[in-house]
């Protein structure tokens, strides 16, 4: 079902500039139905029912398409009958938070996509979805998570943010983060499968696990990013508290997190989705899978133009940069294209620019 632009005007809560996030997730269920069989897909806050009804055509899944508000409904059922669909998917016009008690372990996938946070649906989601199954969460709150708002992601999430030239994987890792914690007061695990920072919003998948032992384990992969705004060093550790910290150059380092420090992403379930792209057919969605497969496990990255501003020198290319940091282990990453992951340490990074 390739989506057009133009032609009869769409719906309100058509977002075509969502295309990505549509794509990625037929993507992954595709993934998820050639390694594990029979997908049921809950898409929770449908919309127009634009994904839901991708997901059942492209990916071939069970789907179930939600949304309380009416106007949504009916553009549902008015989409589902225009592409053939009517009789296949199921649709209904619940409030979400009782529909997932409704459905207590009937999904092997469940698709939260709200206008902002996905804090008010997380809880009843992961104690909704099966044992083995999968959350997609989306979160468009972006500036709180950022740093351009703390209080507010405070409120949100209970983690203080970070305004710096990371700050997106800073907020994706306080989303991934806040999910881990709220498994583990139902002693549910998580294992982040995917995740993706792309225009506008973070999107993350995580894998539901079972068990007191898995949920604290879970947990233990939470922890804190040091920040030094004079030389741009950053550093981070695991912990249920936070220490003090100060630079190598002299400055107190700002600290934020909580936030998890575990894998974003699973090497064999992104080379699984990357393969899965081809055939949704997106030159934009193969190169982020491309990129996302790529990337290093190490959190965060330093911003190559951020660093030669600082140091007052001439950028080189990337190309150039990674060749001189080819004693470390060094790749590019999806939330920046001028930015490197790498094991190196700061001065290293610093020579590698000149
Ligand atoms: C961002 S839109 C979903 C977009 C859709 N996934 C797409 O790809 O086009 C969020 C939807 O959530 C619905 N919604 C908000 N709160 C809800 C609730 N408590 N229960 C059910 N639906 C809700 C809204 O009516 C809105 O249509
Ligand atoms: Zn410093």
């Amino acid at each position: 079902m390739p989506e057009r632009r133009g032609g009869r005007r769409p719906p309100v809560f058509f977002n075509p500039r969502m295309k990505l996030n549509r794509d990625v997730t037929c993507a992954v269920v595709r993934a998820v139905r050639e390694s594990e069989g029979e997908v049921g897909f809950l898409d929770l806050l449908a919309g127009s029912g634009a994904k839901g009804l991708r997901v059942a055509r492209e990916a071939g899944a069970r789907v179930h398409l939600n949304d309380a508000s009416s106007e949504a409904v009916a553009a549902i059922r008015e989409n589902a009958r225009r592409n053939r669909m009517a009789t296949k998917v199921t649709i209904t016009g619940k409030n979400a938070n009782l529909l997932l008690q409704e459905v207590h372990r009937d999904f092997e996938f469940i698709d939260i996509d709200p206008f902002g946070t996905p804090v008010p649906f997380l809880d009843n989601a992961l104690m909704s979805v099966k044992t083995g199954g999968y959350l997609g969460v989306t979160a468009t709150d972006t500036a709180p998570l950022c740093g351009v708002y703390p209080k507010s992601c405070y409120r949100k999430y209970g983690a203080i943010p970070l305004r710096s030239e990371f700050c997106h994987e800073v907020g994706l890792r306080i989303l991934v983060g806040y999910v881990a914690r709220a498994a583990a007061r139902y002693a549910r695990s998580i294992r982040c499968v995917l995740s993706h920072s792309s225009d506008h919003y973070f999107r993350a998948f995580v894998r539901v696990g079972n068990g007191k032992e898995r949920a604290k384990a879970c947990l233990e992969k939470l922890g804190y990013v040091y920040y030094c705004r004079r030389c741009l060093a950053h550093s981070h550790e695991r912990g249920f508290f936070p220490s003090r910290r100060t630079c190598r150059c002299g400055r107190r380092m700002e600290t934020a997190g909580p936030l998890w420090l575990g894998g974003i992403k699973e090497a064999g379930f992104a080379r699984a989705v990357l393969r899965e792209a081809e055939y949704i057919g997106s030159r934009r969605l193969v190169r982020l899978m491309e990129t996302i497969a790529g990337e290093l496990a190490e959190p965060f990255y330093y911003d190559t133009h951020r660093l030669a501003k600082l140091e007052g020198v001439e950028v080189r290319s990337m190309e150039e940069i990674i060749r001189a940091l080819s004693g470390y282990r060094v790749s590019r990453t999806h939330f920046n294209p001028v930015a490197i992951k790498t094991d190196a340490p700061l001065e290293a990074v610093k020579r590698a620019l000149i």
